[in-house]
């Protein structure tokens, strides 16, 4: 169910009006519905409700803390893959053994932050990383629960920027290195095996690759425990696709997903563990944009908006489709144009769309690009000194801004011109 719908022909974040968050906030702005994600953790958990469960949400998506405290209140732990994420979950009251850390490359400090922390699991990705945890738990006369990410060479689909899971992409121990990664680790005596772990890629639109990964990390589970290895829980990451609005795409449904996990591993007797992103805070934001120009080409029509790739990277990126329209419906208007709908900034990738048809947009309408909670803000920079977006989190009739937007001088702060010129 959307809760960005019209009432009397205005787009509204459940009950709030989209133009009066514009008013009162200006834009660009992110604005999040927090009915939304109530919906999409509480989906997700159902999916899973029959199997012994960890859903860590992958902080990555959307970092916003107002957002991850949200989620913490529904019973959410976290994936985070940095000592920055780290701090915003805690922050956001999340329980540290409820946090799993993943990535490939942590740094000292932030082993130990998440060691002092005492975090849930380290997901560990080489061999190297491995003893640098090792030592620092020493130091630090601590015992590291730790999975190895394994690298099942799986080909997830989706594009090719965001597919993790082939032997050619540079996360998880190798497959054929798996077994030997774990006999190494019994060797190190301040670390704990605890698990396994594996994440394939993202927006991944079909069961396949999922199933694929799990039968071959449930053999080697198998394997691992018949070596001596306590294996007690089985991360198989996030990926999970959502619908964007352009029809090509019909990701698979979460119940469906949540079974095929529960016959694949009903066996194994493990705690799942589940790091979704996208599938919980995409459909729950959008980006609110003001239309600057309407600007006619040879033979194209232009909306320059106030929204810029550094805003919102996933159309330059990915070429990613985002469903648009306007925050005012005018019945009267039923004539369709398209337009190239493109951001401010000195580049020709900063462009969210290429002939979009639309009704009849004029300036200073507002617009929304849908399903911009996922990778949005957390994607977000000050390129050509543009401040950080805003987000706002609705609740009901109620809203809040959750990050603010900083002054040109907030960004001017932090820098410095070096004392032999002044
Ligand atoms: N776990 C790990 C270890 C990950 O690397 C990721 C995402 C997730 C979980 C969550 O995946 P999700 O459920 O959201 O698919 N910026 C790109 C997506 C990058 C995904 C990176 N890893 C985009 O805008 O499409």
């Amino acid at each position: 169910m959307r809760h960005f719908t019209f009432i009397n022909e205005e787009m509204h974040a459940e009950k709030v009006s989209l133009k009066e968050i514009a008013r009162a906030v200006g834009t660009p702005c992110y604005v999040y519905s927090s009915a939304t994600f109530e919906r999409h953790f509480s989906v997700f958990k159902d999916s899973v409700k029959d199997i012994d469960a960890l859903i860590a949400y992958s902080v990555k998506a959307n970092s916003n803390i107002g957002i991850l405290a949200t989620l913490s209140k529904l019973g959410a732990g976290a994936d985070v893959v940095s000592g920055g994420e780290l701090q915003r979950a805690l922050t956001a009251g999340i329980p540290a053994n409820k946090i799993v850390f993943s990535g490939v490359g942590k740094t000292k400090d932030e082993i130990e932050a998440a060691a002092k922390a005492k975090i849930k699991i380290f997901n560990v990705e080489s061999i190297p990383e491995l003893y640098a945890i090792n030592d620092i738990a020493a130091q630090m006369n601590y015992l590291a629960p730790i999975a190895f990410r394994v690298n099942p060479d799986v080909s997830a689909g989706g594009h090719e920027k965001i597919s993790t899971g082939k032997k050619e992409d540079k996360f998880g121990i190798a497959w054929s290195k798996a077994e030997q990664a774990y006999a190494v680790a019994e060797t190190c005596s301040n670390i704990e095996v605890v698990g396994i772990d594996v994440h394939i890629g993202s927006q991944i639109d079909h069961l396949e690759p999922f199933e694929k990964a799990i039968l071959k990390v449930g053999s080697l589970i198998k394997k691992l425990r018949s070596s001596g290895h306590n294996i007690r829980s089985f991360d198989i990451g996030g990926g999970l696709g959502i619908p964007y609005g352009d029809k090509s795409i019909i990701p698979p449904n979460p119940a469906n997903y949540g079974a095929m996990v529960k016959r694949l591993t009903q066996e194994l007797n493990v705690e799942m563990i589940f790091e979704p992103g996208r599938m919980i805070s995409g459909n729950a934001g959008i980006l609110l944009s003001t239309v600057l120009y309407v600007k006619k080409g040879e033979d194209r029509n232009f909306l320059i908006i106030d929204a810029a790739m550094n805003d919102l990277l996933r159309p330059a990126l990915y070429d990613a489709y985002h469903e648009i329209e306007p925050v005012r419906k005018n019945p009267e208007n039923s004539q369709i144009k398209k337009y190239d709908i493109v951001g401010p900034i000195c580049e020709s990738s900063d462009t969210f769309t290429k002939s979009r048809e639309l009704p009849i947009i004029e300036q200073g309408e507002l617009i929304v690009m849908h399903t911009t909670g996922a990778y949005g803000a957390s994607q977000s920079s000050q390129y050509n000194t543009r401040p950080l977006v805003p987000e706002v989190l609705v609740k009901g009739n109620k809203y809040e801004v959750v990050r603010k937007r900083p002054t040109i001088n907030d960004i001017l702060k932090s820098e410095n011109i070096p004392t032999w010129l002044i």
